[in-house]
């Protein structure tokens, strides 16, 4: 069977841990959408791995799969393998031939497109790892997929017709001067094609490459365990998420079975586990109703360092969180929790459980809010408007709850739900009423012996 894991709010909530967490049973841990923008955290036996592109279940060796909804970047790919192994890991992992390969041009164009957004306050915050413009060629289907990686001949026709028409992108539509930019060779095919025919070989001999529904099916009809690693998160979808702050594929379930080759009857025959975390958190731009105080450069329209009990919470927040940003060290925006986002992430991918994490950072406050509801011209709203203008417009209506005391979290995680202070308690059961949905786990630190377990889903 799958169990598929998804991010339910704006990314980095914790879906690295659970991964791990639901790790024992399982024998394949496929990623599905995205690529190098991820960051994903597992803390085992004491030492913290952060992964950009290892499928999370690489950490105990289970076998990782790069599905066809990613997008790949073999130089990050080879150095973290590389970086795996030094500390004395063997990480397997499998790469779809369907995937797309993120060229040095992808990121380059990225950074010019930021650049010149920004000039009006429009640009995304993106992670400038050329997601964006890879999906885009992928789209437009002039992308580089892996499998024409080990087919010299075939990598070099699609750099041929690509690279020139990106050179004039450049030039043309940027007014800019390719050999002034810092990496020229970025949009030289013969330098392109030597590299990365490079890392063609060394999928083929390391025999990396796979059909990944072939293979995951395969694996499934045998009666193993597959689980399905979600990156970013539903409100970052390209299309449930806030368009156009938003990164460029579906971490969604529906991503899953076209990430994959799974047909959505497998993915929908397993559980769909949606990843929350107890506060928000989001990295660049894009509205945020809950949000507390603000970060300058990525919340709109704060262009200041401001002051004032909001600002005091936010920071207090992302200190205890450690809320900065897995890939870019960036100090992520930080708001309470967001009901309506919650229950359109919970339709959208019809949870079947949820996992709530970072109840302890919230210990030690006198009041914990949630939005609950918005209005939006007089109307109260129980789920996201579908465009970002209005959700912009959205007044969160708070509830308020007193909230739980600082305790030894790792004893409480030892006692189980029951231990946890009767307040958390209420806060969790909040949500899972709300929400129709059951809390599978609770995270309480960010080591694996920090987390409840309340249902197997294997
Ligand atoms: P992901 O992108 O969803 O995998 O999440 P990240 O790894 O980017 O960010 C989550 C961070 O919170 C990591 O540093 C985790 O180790 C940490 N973390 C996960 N769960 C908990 C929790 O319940 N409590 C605390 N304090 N930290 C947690
Ligand atoms: P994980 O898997 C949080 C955000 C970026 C930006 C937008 C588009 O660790 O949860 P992109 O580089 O994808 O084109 O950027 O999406 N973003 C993330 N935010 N967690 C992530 O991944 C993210 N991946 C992308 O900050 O706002
Ligand atoms: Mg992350």
């Amino acid at each position: 069977m799958t169990v598929t894991i998804v991010g339910s709010q704006l990314g980095d909530e914790g879906k690295g841990g659970i991964v791990d967490l639901y790790g024992d049973d399982v024998d394949v841990v496929a990623r599905y959408q995205g690529g190098d923008n991820a960051g994903h955290t597992v803390v085992h036996e004491g030492e913290e791995y952060k992964l950009s592109l290892v499928p999370s279940g690489a950490i105990r060796g289970k076998v990782g799969v790069l599905g066809n909804g990613c997008v790949v970047n073999p130089r990050t790919l080879f150095d973290e393998i590389d970086t795996l192994q030094e500390r004395g890991l063997d990480p397997d992992v499998r790469i779809a031939e369907r995937a797309h390969v993120i060229l040095p041009f992808h990121r380059v164009l990225d950074g010019i497109e930021e650049e010149l957004k920004s000039e009006t306050d429009d640009e995304v915050g993106t992670t400038g790892r050329g997601i964006g413009p890879t999906y885009e060629d992928k789209a437009g289907r002039r992308g580089v997929r892996v499998g024409d990686l080990l087919d010299p001949d075939v990598l070099r026709e699609r750099l041929e017709y690509v690279v020139p028409q990106k050179r004039a992108v450049v030039e043309d539509v940027y007014d800019l001067d390719v050999d002034e930019l810092d990496d020229p060779d970025a949009f030289d095919v013969d330098a392109i094609f030597e590299e990365f025919r490079e890392f063609g070989r060394r999928f083929e001999a390391e025999d990396m490459t796979v059909n990944a529904g072939a293979f995951l099916s395969a694996t499934i009809d045998e009666g193993q365990n597959v689980m399905l690693e979600g990156a970013q998160g539903t409100i970052i979808d390209i299309d449930h998420g806030n368009y156009p702050y938003v990164t460029s594929s579906n971490p969604t379930a529906g991503g899953a079975a076209t990430g994959t080759g799974l047909s959505p009857g497998v993915v929908g025959d397993g559980e769909v586990i949606g990843i929350v975390k107890a506060y928000l958190t989001r990295v660049g731009s894009g509205p945020l109703p809950t949000e507390l105080g603000g970060v300058v450069g990525d919340t709109p329209g704060y262009d200041e360092q401001g002051e004032g009990e909001n600002e005091e919470l936010a920071n207090y927040i992302r200190e205890e969180g450690g809320e900065y940003g897995t890939v870019t060290g960036r100090p992520r925006r930080v708001g309470w929790l967001d009901l309506p986002m919650l229950r359109h992430s919970t339709r959208v991918s019809g949870f079947t459980g949820i996992a709530i994490n970072h109840l302890d950072v919230l210990a030690g406050l006198d009041e914990v809010k949630v939005g609950h509801t918005y209005t939006l011209d007089g109307e109260e709203l129980a789920s996201m408007p579908a465009t970002t203008e209005q959700w912009k417009r959205c007044e969160a209506n708070f509830k308020s709850f007193d909230g739980w005391p600082e305790v030894d979290w790792a004893d409480a995680a030892d006692g189980g739900y029951d231990a946890l202070p009767e307040n958390a308690k209420g806060y969790v059961e909040y949500i899972e009423s709300e929400l129709d949905t059951p809390a599978y786990a609770i995270g309480v630190g960010p080591g694996r012996g920090e987390t409840i377990v309340r249902e197997q889903p294997f």
